[in-house]
């Protein structure tokens, strides 16, 4: 298991490998500068106004606020929030295909959701998005619209593969896929406001 970076969306036969067997793929560049820093305001300016909620841990409703694991502010992009997020949205539609005609992963649809850390020391501790039995999350797809992302901002992605762990830093346009049962994972202190867009996709 290890992170491959590579170039979306030119993954070969090592990038898609790697992926099967619980490894990590970055990509950079993928929705372009001006993009990035748009959907970061955004999201910026949804915590402003009040559209982001702490976030809960828990699943299939049973959904409760336990600050001590996750410390961000979150919204579910709905309808009324999509506007803003059409390229996210496109991207993450496109890894689905892609990890459908390429993996074979059988992913029916997913859910997409805007998380913000105010910056304020605010983390998440090491957790697996999916176990097998709880729920059909297959593939997680994170994008970071961090423009100005720089190492003092905190934030890390820790990945906790078998024998060592990784850090991948949420730089602007950069997105990070891992199979949702396959990887833990955990959030550094956070020291800037420090967003990202999650899709979760389900093979039902
Ligand atoms: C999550 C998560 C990681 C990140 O929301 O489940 O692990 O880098 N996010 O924002
Ligand atoms: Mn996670």
């Amino acid at each position: 298991m290890q992170t491959f970076h590579g170039v979306w969306p030119q993954w070969g036969d090592i990038e898609i490998a790697g992926l099967g067997d619980g490894g990590a793929l970055v990509c950079d560049n993928v929705l372009g500068h001006a993009t990035a820093r748009r959907v970061y305001n955004r999201i910026l300016e949804l915590a402003r106004e009040g559209e982001l909620r702490r976030a809960g841990i828990g699943r299939m409703g049973g959904h409760r606020l336990d600050e001590s694991i996750r410390q961000d502010l979150i919204a579910w992009l709905t309808p009324d929030l999509a506007d803003s997020f059409i390229e996210v949205r496109t991207l993450f539609e496109q890894v689905l295909e892609f990890a459908n005609t390429q993996c074979w992963l059988g992913l029916k649809r997913f859910d997409t959701q805007l998380a913000l850390y105010p910056g304020d020391g605010a983390q998440y501790d090491r957790h697996r998005d999916a176990f097998a039995g709880q729920n059909n999350r297959r593939l997680t797809s994170i994008y970071y619209p961090n423009v100005d992302w720089e190492p003092a901002h905190g934030g890390q992605l820790r990945l906790f593969y078998e024998d060592r762990e990784e850090e991948v830093e949420p730089r602007g346009d950069r997105m990070v896929i891992f199979l949702s049962e396959a990887l833990d994972h955990q959030v550094l202190p956070v020291f800037h406001p420090r967003a990202a867009v999650t899709a979760w996709y389900y093979g039902t």
